[in-house]
């Protein structure tokens, strides 16, 4: 597995790492089993939010209580969880108060005395900076949150938070896949009249992170669309499929490994967020972690998933 110090902290972290989002109705065997697995093959790095399950902290206490980690167990993981989003709406918060009480709700599910990173789930509207400033001080003055950054934030929004926040926003976690790929395919395709891939819907958001030492999550790193199902074995991405297996036979690993190094290889040095809860599907995809793909091959895939090379 590769590791790398997370700019902006002294948190060593993996490059591909485990969500939660899909835990809730799993059994403490079946958890214990999925995040020793993932530990195993060196994925010490855990995604949650508040929303995540059937009730807020659901995920969070899913995960708590089929774990039952002691100290030094904890110490050894990396717990990143998010805030901003009421499900009873749905609105966003990014109050003061939404962001402290959300905190403190994680802090009691997870059953920890800290969070290693806060993220802001989505945009809020209604953000007023200084107010998340004053949460985030808090937090950290406190030693409950020991970094933080955003999710789905374009150049702008990270900037106007950025002027009042002290700490570094450390990641942003956008929605990539091959196949879902507009903040990498949008800049391959720029200039171009009446393409639809050429038309900029995350304003620079890749460059930008690159350029501000801002790590991108990858989240749904298999999924073809928004939660319509992942490409691998679909007939839909059949092109797609079939050169994901001749690679994977080349470098001698499954196709989920394929789909992940997809992203690992790029420059970037982003992290891929796994949502699977088969234990067999994270061993795979861990093995992309580190996998050379040549820029052909790379953009083989790119152009089999859809994407134009103009
Ligand atoms: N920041 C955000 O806005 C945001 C939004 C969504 C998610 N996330 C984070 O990103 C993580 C990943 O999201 P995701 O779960 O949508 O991503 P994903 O890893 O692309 O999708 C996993 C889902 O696909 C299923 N699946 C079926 N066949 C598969 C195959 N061959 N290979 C891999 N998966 C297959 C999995 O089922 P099985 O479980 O049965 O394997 C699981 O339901 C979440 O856990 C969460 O932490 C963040």
């Amino acid at each position: 597995m590769k590791t790398f110090t997370l700019p902006g902290t002294d948190i060593v972290a993996p490059n591909v790492v485990l969500g939660l989002m899909r835990i809730q109705d799993k059994t403490d065997d079946e958890v214990r089993t999925l995040v020793r697995t993932a530990r195993d093959a060196g994925i010490t790095f855990l995604d949650h939010a508040d929303v995540y399950g059937s009730s807020l902290h659901g995920c969070e206490r899913r995960f708590a209580e089929a774990m039952r980690l002691t100290p030094s167990e904890r110490a050894e993981l990396v717990l990143q969880t998010k805030c901003g989003i009421v499900p009873d709406g749905p609105y966003f918060d990014f109050s003061y108060e939404h962001i402290v009480e959300s905190v403190h709700g994680s802090l009691e599910a997870l059953g920890t005395d800290y969070l290693d990173i806060l993220l802001l789930h989505r945009p809020d509207a209604l953000v007023e900076p200084d107010e998340v400033a004053r949460a985030f001080d808090e937090l950290a003055d406190a030693g409950k949150v020991r970094a933080f950054g955003v999710s789905n934030h374009t150049p702008g929004q990270i900037e106007l938070l950025r002027r009042s926040v002290r700490q570094p926003l450390v990641a942003n976690q956008l929605q990539l896949s091959v196949t879902h790929a507009s903040l990498v395919a949008q800049g391959v395709a720029a200039n171009m009249v009446g393409l639809d891939q050429s038309i900029s819907r995350d304003v620079g958001v890749l460059d930008y992170c690159r350029l501000n030492d801002i790590t991108v999550q990858a989240w749904s790193p298999f999924q073809a669309g928004f939660f319509t199902g992942p490409f691998l074995g679909s007939p839909e991405y059949a092109e797609l499929d079939a050169v994901i297996d001749r690679l994977a036979a080349r470098y001698d690993v499954p196709p989920i490994a394929i789909a992940t190094a997809w992203i690992t290889r790029h420059p970037a040095g982003m992290q891929v967020v796994l949502g699977t809860t088969t234990p067999e599907r994270v061993t795979g995809a861990a093995l992309g972690s580190d996998i050379p793909l040549t820029r052909a091959e790379w953009y083989e895939m790119f152009r089999a998933a859809g994407h134009t090379v103009p």
